[in-house]
């Protein structure tokens, strides 16, 4: 039975060798990301996938030349000023993740006010990681001296909602095999796909035919392969269900097709 995706993550590797490839600026790369990152987020709402995070900037992406991380800032700071309005047509609720005592003001104030207009939007949470790196979130939340739950330190030292499933589906482009920093403790059980395709050049049809790949994966999440017919969940000694939290098995395939850039396809 194809499983449910609820979180799916992306590492948009690959505006730059795109854009140098066509005799293009990097900034002209980054620019087709965020038009390959819009139809994405589209998708993603328009498909019943209710979280969505994105890697727009690492806390190693401050050791660009200088001229590119001040693009890169501008460019996150239009794109969340200039989408509040299709996200609020879309019901997506924009959350960044990530550090906010090193971004200009500018941004700062761009996040909030794209977090307060949004707050009330429930079909999908799009969460945007910017000066993000795992390793410092796992750092910060445990130094905090805070005595909570490790998951909700995590949460709040990422500034992430409280409760956002793990990882299903990682997908970077850009062709490299490795997760940069990326969700490393939220990707513990996520299926990872690794494509050629640099970020501006990915489309929906391929975000599609990747699902279906995601769908049909066996996941066991430590246990056996599941069968068929009535499931029979069994207790540990500890009372906890052994076939991992969140009842991933439900609902229907989405029918990929190779020509078939359609969005609407239902792949709950
Ligand atoms: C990697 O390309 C891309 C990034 C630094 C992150 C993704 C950025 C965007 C999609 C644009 C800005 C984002 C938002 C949300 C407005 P690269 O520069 O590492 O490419 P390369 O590996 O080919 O050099």
């Amino acid at each position: 039975m194809p499983h449910t995706l609820r979180h799916l993550a992306l590492i948009m590797d690959g505006n730059g060798r795109w854009a140098e490839s066509r005799g293009e600026s990097r900034t002209v790369g980054h620019m087709a990301g965020i038009e390959s990152l819009k139809r994405c987020v589209e998708f993603t709402a328009k498909n019943g996938i209710k979280y969505l995070t994105v890697y727009a900037f690492s806390v190693d992406n401050w050791k660009r030349p200088r001229a590119e991380v001040k693009t890169l800032m501008s460019l996150m700071r239009q794109f969340l000023a200039t989408e509040v309005s299709t996200c609020l047509k879309h019901g997506i609720r924009i959350n960044v993740i990530g550090r906010r005592d090193r971004l200009p003001n500018t941004i700062r104030l761009a996040i909030a006010n794209a977090e307060r207009l949004t707050r009330h939007c429930e079909r999908l949470v799009f969460r945007l990681a910017i000066d993000y790196g795992s390793r410092d979130v796992l750092e910060r939340a445990t130094s905090n001296g805070m005595n909570v739950p490790i998951r909700q330190a995590l949460e709040m030292a990422a500034h992430s909602i409280a409760g956002i499933p793990d990882v299903d589906l990682l997908i970077r482009t850009g062709g490299e095999h490795r997760l940069s920093d990326f969700l490393l403790w939220e990707v513990a059980y996520a299926e990872l796909w690794f494509t050629q395709t640099m970020w501006p050049a990915f489309t929906v049809n391929e975000l599609q035919q990747t699902i279906f790949w995601y769908q049909h994966r066996q996941r066991r999440f430590g246990g056996l392969p599941l069968v068929s017919g009535p499931v029979h969940v069994l207790e540990n000694e500890f009372g906890n269900s052994s076939t991992g939290s969140n009842g991933l098995l439900a609902g229907m395939a989405i029918e990929a097709t190779e020509n078939d850039d359609t969005v609407g396809a239902s792949i709950q």
